[in-house]
Parts: structure tokens; sequence; C-alpha cells
């Protein structure tokens, strides 16, 4: 499984350090989450720290957008150095366009759906996205609870994924743990987003953590 650490639960006063020791850590992506006070009732941050951080780290982005407007997000995320861009299928009525649009501007497309949205709604576009990230908590904050009734999406991605051959990944964002990694891997997912559970006093460690339960 691939490890995304979400800078949203690191020191802002100190994010350089923070992304190289989770580089170090063997971390597979950065998940940054870009979010604009409207689809989700909380901001973070924007394009600065994209391009503030691309020379810090080899590692590559994988930028969350939690916006009203994502299309308008994409071309300068490409140039900012992103390598997925994924956005919200509540957020668009037009996926299939903008699945288009990031995969122009040289990007790997991601939907993401919450967790009270059906697969139903994303079905047609699965042939055409690099990745599915299912949120396993209501997006805007870290730290909170893992919905266990996700793991039963999760199940129904992975068979469809392997009955119609096709190869995203699937990621899981929210609540990830040493206990929650473990029953989403079982489920299917191949990547796992974690903020609050990486960025302690001990990334690396708690990476490792992580690690060993979704190998066990
Ligand atoms: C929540 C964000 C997550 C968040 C996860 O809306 O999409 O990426 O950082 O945080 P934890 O791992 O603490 O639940
Ligand atoms: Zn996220």
């Amino acid at each position: 499984m691939k490890i995304a650490p979400s800078i949203l639960s690191a020191n802002f006063a100190d994010l350089g350090r923070d992304v190289k020791q989770v580089e170090e850590a063997g971390a597979d992506y950065l998940h940054i989450d870009i979010m604009d006070g409207h689809f989700v009732p909380n901001l973070s941050f924007g394009l600065p720290i994209v391009q503030a951080l691309r020379p810090v780290t080899r590692l590559p982005f994988d930028c969350h957008l939690m916006v009203t407007d994502p299309s308008t997000y994409i071309q300068p995320l490409s140039k900012a150095g992103a390598t997925v861009i994924g956005f919200h299928a509540e957020a668009t009525a037009h996926s299939y366009r903008i699945v288009q649009q990031i995969k122009q501007a040289g990007c790997q497309a991601e939907i993401v759906l919450n967790p009270g949205t059906s697969l139903a709604t994303v079905e047609e576009i699965l042939p055409l996205v690099d990745a599915v990230l299912l949120m396993t908590v209501n997006p805007g904050f870290g730290g909170q609870k893992f919905l266990p009734s996700v793991l039963k999406k999760i199940r129904r991605l992975a068979e469809i994924k392997q009955q119609q051959h096709y190869n995203f990944e699937i990621e899981v964002d929210g609540g990830i743990n040493d206990q929650t990694i473990s029953y989403c891997r079982q489920a299917g997912a191949t990547v796992a987003v974690a903020g609050s559970f990486v960025f302690t006093a001990d990334p690396a460690k708690q990476i490792q953590l992580l690690r060993q339960a979704a190998e066990a």
C-alpha cells in the first residue's frame, strides 16, 4: 500500500522540515488539501504553498481540491508541479470535462467522493481516471473519526475495478491510523492518506507503524 501523509496536520510554521521528514521516512506521495471555505467549512492553503514546497521535495504531489470551482485550479496547479489533481464529484456537473482538463494539463486525474455519495455517480468515468479517492470522514478537517460504513463502498469499487480490469488507485482519506489502514487494505484500498496519525513528534515511526499494519 502507498502512504500519502497529509500536510494539513503538519506544523505550518515549519512546513519544509516536516515535508523532508516524511520524504526521508519513505512516504510515497505528499497529500495537499486545498480548501476554499465554501465547498467545506474550512480554509487551508492554496497555490503559493504548493509552489513553495515544489523545490523542497521530490515527492509526487497529490492535490485534493475541496473547492466549489475545481476547473479554475487545474492549469495553475499543474504549473506549480502537481502530480495528481483530485476534485470532488459533488462540486461539478462536468466531471468528464474536468478529468479531460486535468489530463490535458499533464497531470493524473483523481475523482473524490464524500461518504454520502454513491459510486453510481462516477461509474461512467471510471475507465478514464487514474485514482478514485473515497473520503472516510466528512471532508474539511483533520483528526476526525474513521467512518466504517465506507468499507462497503471500498469493497464494491475494488470489485468493479477487478471485473472491468481497470487500473486506478483506490485511495482512502480521513481517520486513517494503524488499525483502520488494515481494514481499508483488506477492502481493496491501494493508497492511504494520513494526517494527524503521521504528524506527531516522530513522523518516521508513525509511517513505519502504518506500513507494518498495512502489510500484516
Ligand atoms: C480532510 C482531509 C484529509 C485530512 C486527513 O478533509 O481531506 O486529507 O488531512 O486528516 P486525518 O488523517 O487526521 O483524518
Ligand atoms: Zn485530503
